[in-house]
């Protein structure tokens, strides 16, 4: 299969926080597969800024380093890897002082008709000052700007970062990444509804009885716990990543694959979640924390604060007050430590209404349409289909399966990183897969009150490491009659 290769336009890209954790492990290793596949047009240029005092040369073999380290091996080629290396340069730059702000600026003027981009990869209190100085030094006009979460830690924090921002970037010229939206099979989730004529019939509360959306993580906090302890499984994940999934599942067809037709229906969504508030919160929401019996490799070793009350599980059910969805409830999930890294979006049909077949012949199980992130991204369809062989009519389940690797019989087909697509998109000005301010405030004022409720909620019920959470949240389903797929890699 050859890949239909747009290259981008020509651009500077500003790294803030070049020699940080997102820029080694993501930007420099995303941007290197893109030159390397020709996306990257001659001449760009992609400039470290970063509070040390480095040139240029010991930037690069920071990158170099970077590379060898997180790009996979089979693409190292030595003279792939000189052309990225060469496109790099480096500013050091004080983002909360006026030292190396002329620097920067004459190095962008040399270029000043280029698409310009400032990647803020550094905590959201930088975002204000380096916004600030941007524009003190004529920097900011015409320029894309980039911020990654966490945009805020409720709604009236995030509203304030959004000000901060809005005083110099225009919203049309901002691009907030919830990197899920980068995924592959997310955004093969639009394709599936929108280019396929035989699910739009079926999609709402006729037809489906829940949704299901997992993101389940084998691993713990890692190194990240004073961030973590303060954010929890709500803000890091629910607040974002796993809305934005159900906005993508649950959202009316835009009229077009466009920024603000998209972005539009999105918000309709979580405008129209049902609130969850006060007492509810118990009923709807479970909340666990990972803890073993040795206490080695529990939540407070990892997150190194004795008696924290965060959640590193949560459970909710939600419902969609809508036309299409009244009476479907959502249900997500997410946690550490679990037994897989497991990410599906499990949408679960009504069952026939009249079985036709004797009762020896088996049970009608539900169709379930699974669109599963990862790993082994894809889409599994569950049909009830006759046992193969004599012995009369027996019903079993069985998936139509598609991986996409296999669907479409290529052995060697890459997945671009989310960040490899995000930032060329970024580049060449295409907002679609980027949250706006609406949604960003819209996820808060919805999360907000069951944060509050949560404040006054026992502490979180503990789950062995490796296991599916908390029994808590197994109560969710089966008050409903209903019961959790397997998390399983
Ligand atoms: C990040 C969260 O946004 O997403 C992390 O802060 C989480 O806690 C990560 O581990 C999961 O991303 P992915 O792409 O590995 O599923």
């Amino acid at each position: 299969m050859s890949a239909r290769i747009i290259p981008a336009p020509l651009f500077d890209l500003v790294i803030f926080g070049a020699t940080g954790d997102l820029s080694r492990r993501k930007l420099l290793p995303g941007l290197f597969q893109r030159d390397r596949d020709g996306q990257l047009p001659e001449g760009a240029r992609i400039l470290g800024a970063a509070r040390s005092k480095i040139g240029a040369e010991a930037f690069r073999e920071q990158a170099a380093a970077a590379l060898a380290e997180f790009a996979p091996e089979s693409v190292q080629e030595p003279e792939a890897l000189a052309r990225f290396l060469r496109r790099l340069d480096y500013c050091p730059v004080d983002v909360t002082g006026e030292a190396g702000w002329s620097g920067l600026a004459a190095t962008l003027a040399e270029h000043d008709d280029r698409v310009r981009v400032f990647y803020l990869a550094v905590g959201p209190g930088f975002f204000g000052p380096i916004c600030e100085r941007l524009a003190a030094n004529g920097l900011a006009e015409g320029a894309r700007l980039v911020v990654e979460k966490p945009l805020g830690h409720d709604l009236a924090s995030a509203r304030d970062l959004n000000n901060q921002i809005a005083r110099v970037f225009d919203e049309s010229r901002v691009y907030r990444i919830d990197h899920y939206l980068g995924k592959e099979t997310v955004q093969n989730l639009m394709a599936l509804r929108f280019a396929n004529a035989m699910f739009e019939p079926l999609w709402n509360a006729r037809h489906i009885d829940h949704v299901q959306i997992t993101v389940a993580e084998s691993g713990g906090i890692g190194g990240r716990g004073e961030y973590y302890d303060r954010a929890g499984a709500m803000r890091d994940m629910v607040q974002n990543h796993l809305l934005q999934l159900l906005c993508l599942t649950a959202m009316e067809p835009p009229a077009r694959f466009e920024p603000d037709a998209v972005r539009d229906e999105k918000l309709k969504v979580l405008r129209a979640l049902a609130p969850i508030e006060g007492r509810e919160a118990m009923k709807f929401t479970a909340r666990g924390q990972y803890r073993s019996r040795d206490a080695i490799s529990s939540y407070w070793e990892d997150a190194g604060v004795r008696d924290s009350h965060t959640e590193s599980f949560v459970a909710l059910k939600t419902s969609i007050d809508t036309w299409r969805w009244s009476g479907t409830p959502f249900y997500l999930r997410t946690g550490k430590r679990l037994r897989a890294r497991m990410s599906e979006i499990a949408v679960v049909f009504k069952e026939p209404p009249h079985s036709i077949f004797p009762p020896e012949a088996g049970m009608i199980g539900s169709n379930v349409l699974v669109i599963r992130l990862q790993p082994d991204e894809g889409v599994t369809l569950s049909m009830t289909v006759k046992e193969p062989g004599p012995g009369g009519m027996r019903l079993i389940s069985a998936p139509l399966d598609m991986t996409f690797a296999g669907a479409l019989g290529v052995t060697d087909l890459r997945l671009p990183d989310a960040y490899e697509r995000l930032v060329l998109d970024v580049i060449r000005g295409d907002q679609t897969l980027f949250m706006r301010r609406d949604e960003v405030e819209a996820a808060w004022a919805w999360i907000d009150p069951i944060l509050a409720a949560s404040q006054a909620a026992p502490r979180p019920a503990p789950y062995d490491p490796g296991s599916a959470g908390p029994e808590d949240a197994l109560r969710l389903m089966h008050q409903d009659g209903r019961r959790w797929r397997e998390i399983e890699a």
